[in-house]
């Protein structure tokens, strides 16, 4: 499904030169939340951005859904991206002036779909986020756990098969911080998207199907709590 081998990325050259990647490679399965810890700085955002096929690796390759990333030109691979994955950043990344219904709209207009799906599949994933209420207001209206609800939406409403989220919670309070993950589950679970979380968050390894911890450009352990396997086998 998601699948990574011996990836090799550094930045910068001469003294000033990086490695942040280090022969990493991982195998990730489908419908599973899958959560990537390990110390600021070591290459986290890296990784997703990879494995989402936004940056390149300098050595090895990523197999995404069947496809090698790497023999993608990057019309193919903006048009993977915009069909398959779905992304989900601390920040949120919102259009200021847009309302919540907008926001999710506008990547289902890149899509091509017409108008009147366009906007159904915008309010499904709206209500499934809990935001059916509030989906005309913008996001100076918004607190920050619907803002990152909004965002959610907007990944969900194309029905990714990939979901990558970095750092989804970072920016919450404690109770929006939960509300997230908890959608974050229920869309692996339900949906059965492949839904790939960097985070710090300890309330997400009680979530997490698998957790990866990466050190020195590494996969430095990779455990599945027990809890969830006993439940899904
Ligand atoms: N575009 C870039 N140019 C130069 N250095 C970068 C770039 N992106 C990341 N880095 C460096 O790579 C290392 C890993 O960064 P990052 O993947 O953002 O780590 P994390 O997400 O785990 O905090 C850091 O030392 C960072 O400064
Ligand atoms: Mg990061």
């Amino acid at each position: 499904m998601l699948k990574a081998e011996s990836l090799r990325k550094s930045f910068g050259s001469g003294r000033a030169r990086v490695e942040v990647l280090r022969d990493l490679s991982l195998e990730i399965g489908t419908g599973e939340l899958t959560l990537i810890s390990g110390p600021s700085g070591c290459g986290k955002s890296t990784l997703l951005s990879i494995l989402s096929g936004l940056l390149y690796p300098d050595e090895g390759r990523v197999i995404a859904l069947g496809e090698d990333l790497g023999k993608l030109d990057e019309r193919q691979i903006e048009r993977f991206r915009l069909q398959h994955t779905g992304f989900v950043f601390q920040g949120f990344n919102l259009f200021p002036a847009l309302t919540a219904l907008e926001q999710v709209v506008l990547p289902l207009n890149y899509l091509g779909l017409e108008a009147g799906s366009a906007n159904r599949l915008a309010r499904m994933a709206l209500e499934e986020v809990g935001l059916g209420p509030r989906m005309g207001l913008r996001p100076a209206s918004l607190s920050g756990g619907e803002k990152q609800r909004v965002a959610i939406a907007r990944a969900l409403a194309k029905q990714p098969d990939l979901l990558f989220a970095d750092e989804p919670t970072s920016a919450l309070d404690s109770q929006s911080g939960q509300a997230v993950i908890d959608t974050l589950h229920r869309i692996a679970r339900e949906h059965g998207t492949t839904v790939l979380c960097v985070s710090h968050d300890p309330r997400l390894k009680v979530h997490a199907e698998r957790v990866l911890t990466m050190e020195d450009g590494k996969i430095l352990s990779d455990r599945r709590p027990a809890s969830v396997e006993e439940t899904s086998t």
